[in-house]
């Protein structure tokens, strides 16, 4: 996965498309590149690294003018992050030059055949195969019709060869008024501002030019011309297609970082207005009422299904985690979660009474597409629930939810978590009260709860100064262990991941009473375990698990409901969190972990929002 930019227009495309790949750097950080056409070639300039150090190579190495240009930040597929490997590419003429967010499947087929006809490669990439391509054709057309053809009907034939993943912009030096874009798999948005066009991954490139934008459904392209305006086609039939323009709803401050060092910081702070926008005009605590249209609209058919299976990678995952233990225990609904990498290659057995839940923040993860294609095709009804509104999974799923987080940027889930645990508590909630699974006074009571979360949430911040002094404590580990049960085991396995993506520290999450069958060997001095240890669940459990850690000398830092008094005389320190109901915990629990990572990692000088070799989403197998 990449990030694209490009601009044509009446302004300088440098410093448009140069801002807009810094915030599109979330995709994906180790190359950047961008090509300018100024009115006579071609300039191009590249580089392994960030978007900073291509800004300090094109200032010596290109004029930076001219009015039309593209960009891309890159998350390596094919061949090493480098130089070379980096986009933009040329065609072999020099004529065409292209930026892709994606991965051409068969490149290696279509480039024998490239290389059987003259053609050769600089780099590893699949798009340089694409982008000669794309030239092949345009030749062998020009001299089959005699005359030049068009680069959209080049670009258009070259992609009806093509298998695979792809949002692409080309341009041609000799046909400088015009880019062609096309999206299949990868998203892509165009911004239509006064006689000027923006192409983006996503719309934070260009929302302080424009608000309206079209964003390519799969196997459209578009030929977006300076002068006539912007004409999408069906890559397959070449049908004409009628654009669709959108207001679009977030603005600038959503996507700055607002005072805070790192994205990552701000979206942990988010929470508690996150959690209400996401319940916001669903949950009336007082009437005793959940508004969720895309269940209310398929309440039978949910209400109906023999199972739950839920599908999500990484952080979404484990929200899915969370709500097995919610859907069962409420709504007495037996549920499955899986990896969606492991779910779609396992010929799993799903069947037209399953319902399917896909859960993702930004609605793009291929393997989670992919799951729910397969769910699809086996007459499953698939229910998402997204945060990225518009995305490809929002689209592709029968109903679903938005989790209406707003942008996360940091590369580690935070915000997204804890909203995705709400939306799926309202789902439960919902069904439990529509099947008779919950009592009344249990149902309002959860209502209630549910509505105080954020200002709990907001209290479980403060605890930040705490959490960084035990953060200082504990930097300089190898190895951590977080331990949890019940809804927490989850949360465990989170704290771990947190960890690990941003300090590169080794952590391992695991069910609390499962550390005596093998992880306990791993317990000395050495390694500090993080246990959830709140007074609802398995209390009495959990403590007997740490006194295990502490007869061996473990480090225990422990995560106790407000005013615990026992843990406090074992644990070597305690984190406070709100006292809550039982299925709502995490929503609590989860917050110090955010930040006891968020502040290993700054002190460990790590780079926080975009940590060594991941990028936000994955968009490749
Ligand atoms: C977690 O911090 C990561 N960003 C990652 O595990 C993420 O949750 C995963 O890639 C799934 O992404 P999605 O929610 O956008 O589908």
């Amino acid at each position: 996965m990449c990030g694209i930019v490009g601009y044509i227009g009446k302004r300088e495309a440098y410093p448009i498309i140069l801002e807009g790949l810094k915030r599109l750097e979330y995709r994906g950080y180790d190359s950047a590149g961008i090509a300018l056409y100024d009115g006579s070639d071609i300039k191009l300039s590249k580089t392994k690294g960030k978007v900073a150090d291509l800004e300090a190579k094109a200032a010596t190495e290109i004029n930076t003018s001219g009015t039309l240009g593209i960009g891309h930040t890159r998350w390596a597929t094919h061949g090493v992050p480098n130089d070379v490997n980096s986009h933009p590419h040329y065609s072999n003429s020099g004529n065409l030059v292209i930026i892709h967010n994606g991965i051409i499947e068969n490149y290696e087929s279509l480039k024998k055949e490239l290389l059987k006809r003259g053609y050769t490669f600089e780099s590893d990439t699949d798009t340089e195969v694409l982008i000669n391509l794309i030239e092949d054709v345009k030749t062998n057309e020009n001299v089959k019709t005699n005359e030049n053809v068009k680069l959209g009907k080049a670009v258009q034939i070259a992609l009806n060869q093509v298998v695979g993943a792809y949002a692409i912009a080309v341009f041609d030096k000799n046909k400088p008024n015009e880019i062609v874009v096309a999206k299949l798999g990868s998203p892509l948005a165009i911004g239509i501002g006064d006689e000027e066009f923006f192409i983006a991954s996503d719309a934070s490139p260009f929302l302080e030019y424009t608000k309206k934008a079209i964003y390519l459904e799969d196997e459209e392209m578009a030929i977006i011309s300076r002068k006539k305006g912007i004409k999408i086609r069906k890559i397959k039939n070449d049908a004409l297609v009628d654009p669709y323009i959108q207001e679009l709803q977030i603005n600038l401050e959503q996507i700055e970082k607002g005072g805070y060092e790192h994205f990552m910081l701000k979206e942990i702070h988010e929470q508690p207005n996150a959690i209400k926008d996401t319940y916001r005009g669903r949950l009336r605590a007082k009437e005793g009422i959940i508004k969720m249209s895309g269940i209310d609209d398929n309440l039978e058919r949910i209400l109906n299904a023999n199972r739950i299976i839920v599908v999500a990678c990484g952080t979404s995952w484990h929200a899915g985690l969370v709500s097995e233990y919610i859907f069962e225990n409420l709504a007495r609904i037996p549920v499955e979660v899986e990896y969606a990498s492991e779910f779609r290659y396992r010929n799993p057995v799903i069947t037209e009474q399953d319902v399917v839940i896909a859960i993702s923040q930004s609605g793009e993860t291929a393997d989670t597409l992919a799951a729910i294609k397969l769910a699809k095709s086996k007459g499953a009804f698939v229910f998402g629930v997204c945060n990225v509104v518009g995305s490809t999974i929002s689209r592709e799923t029968h109903a679903g939810a938005y989790t209406h987080a707003g942008p996360e940027i940091g590369v580690a889930s935070t915000k997204a978590f804890t909203t995705q645990i709400t939306v799926l508590t309202l789902i439960a909630l919902k069904l439990a009260k529509e099947k008779g699974t919950i009592s009344n006074s249990q149902f309002h009571m959860h209502l209630q709860e549910l509505e105080l979360i954020p200002d709990k949430v907001k209290k479980a911040l403060k605890s930040d100064s705490h959490i960084k002094m035990i953060a200082d404590i504990y930097k300089d580990a190898k190895n951590c262990l977080y331990l949890g049960r019940g809804y927490n085991f989850p949360v465990a396995l989170e704290g771990a991941l947190k960890l690990k993506e941003i300090s590169y520290i080794h952590a391992e999450g695991y069910p609390a009473a499962e550390m005596k069958h093998g992880p306990i060997a791993l317990i000395d001095e050495q390694m500090p375990v993080f246990v959830i240890a709140t007074k609802k669940g398995h209390y009495e459990k959990v403590v007997s698990n740490i006194q295990e850690i502490k007869s061996r000398s473990g480090k225990i830092i422990a995560i106790v409901t407000e005013g615990d008094e026992d843990v406090k005389y074992i644990a070597d320190h305690v984190i406070e969190v709100p006292d809550t109901i039982e299925s709502l915990t995490p929503l609590l629990t989860t917050i110090p972990l955010q930040l006891l990572s968020y502040h290993i990692a700054v002190m460990l000088d790590r780079n926080v929002d975009q940590p060594r070799n991941l990028a936000k989403s994955v968009t490749v197998e």
